[in-house]
């Protein structure tokens, strides 16, 4: 496993971490399971994990800080406030205040450190943001508050789908240490302003759905159905699975010989050198063993790299995809 430092925080992070939503309430997860996969995951050196309260109402968090209790390894874990007015994305017509006002934020971190069993949480970050709410200064008090009272490390924003300008104004407060986008074969626009600046800035990059929400496993297929509860039957729905499975099978014919498809969307990934981790939603034994391989096979070489440009999909945000 190799590492990389999340930007300005002084945390050395295995470059392939782990997303936790599946085990929040995913069709097919199940918490003996969850709990091998997170057990496996840190004996192969993965040491940064992605939790939020929203994945089950502090479910994961629960996992997460069981799996860092059972472990002596510094382990760091990263989990998020939910909007307040539990609307996803954030919109610039919602008011800061009705979505993270500080006794809001306050009480769900404090709700957080308990499941996590941790007194500071290492990186804590807002589920949703819109960079229209950056002057308020009850963002400001906020975030100066958590820090300044230990409550957390470091502090971040999650970005909303496909929007990944929408965050470069508050980058600039200083306040923001790393930023969470998604980013992978399909989604390249974190490319143009987002990871310049993050560079720039040394704020670290937290790469997120890096298998497009499982297309890019390769085991999805015209046929595959979600069950209504589950929230990926929306995502893959008549609209976008059609033109997704298009795009997947492109894919599958540059496939170098031996290389897998989710090893290639990994390894695209770890290839940009703004990225400091990437964040697998994973739930198996056998997909950990299989993304953590990825960190150690490095990035792709230049031919390929510039090959996987063209199949670049910029989308904007449609009501099936939050
Ligand atoms: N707003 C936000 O802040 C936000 C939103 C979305 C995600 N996230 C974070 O980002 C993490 C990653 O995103 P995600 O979990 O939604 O999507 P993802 O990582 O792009 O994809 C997860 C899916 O890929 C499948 N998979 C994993 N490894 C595989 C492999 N080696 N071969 C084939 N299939 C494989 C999983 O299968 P199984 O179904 O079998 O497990 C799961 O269906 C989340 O867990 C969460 O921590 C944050």
């Amino acid at each position: 496993m190799k590492y990389r430092k999340l930007g300005r925080t002084n945390f050395q992070v295995s470059d392939i971490a782990y997303g936790l939503w599946g085990m929040g309430g995913w069709t097919g997860s199940d918490d003996k399971q969850s709990l091998d996969s997170l057990q496996l995951s840190v004996n192969s050196g993965c040491n940064f994990f992605d939790t939020a309260w929203a994945y089950g109402e502090g479910k994961s968090d629960a996992l997460l800080g069981e799996t860092m209790a059972r472990n002596k390894k510094r382990l760091y874990a990263a989990s998020k406030i939910p909007p307040a007015n539990d609307k996803w994305p954030a919109l610039p017509k919602y008011k800061y205040r009705d979505v993270f006002s500080a006794d809001h934020v306050l009480k769900y971190a404090d709700q957080i450190r308990r499941k996590l069993r941790v007194d500071s949480i290492d990186l804590l970050q807002f589920h949703v943001w819109d960079d229209s709410w950056t002057n308020d200064p009850e963002f400001r008090s906020t975030v100066e508050k958590l820090k300044d009272g230990g409550w957390i490390r470091s502090f971040g924003l999650s970005l909303n789908r496909w929007e990944p300008e929408n965050g470069v104004k508050a980058l600039h407060t200083g306040l923001v240490d790393v930023v969470q986008v998604i980013y992978n074969i399909f989604d390249q626009a974190p490319e143009d302003e987002l990871f310049p600046l993050c560079q720039a800035l040394n704020i670290g990059v937290i790469a997120r759905v890096p298998l497009d929400e499982g297309s890019l496993g390769g085991k999805m297929t015209l046929e595959t159905r979600f069950p209504k509860s589950d929230w990926r039957s929306g995502y893959f729905g008549t609209e976008n699975l059609a033109n997704t499975i298009k795009r997947v099978d492109k894919l599958n014919k540059i496939l170098p010989p031996g290389m897998t498809l989710p090893e290639m969307s990994l390894r695209f990934i770890l290839s940009h050198p703004a990225v400091s981790t990437t964040i697998v939603g994973m739930r198996s034994p056998e997909h950990v063993r299989q993304n953590v391989a990825a960190s150690d096979a490095g990035p792709l070489d230049a031919a390929l790299l510039t090959e996987l440009k063209r199949h670049r999909w910029d989308r904007k945000p449609q009501p099936w995809s939050d």
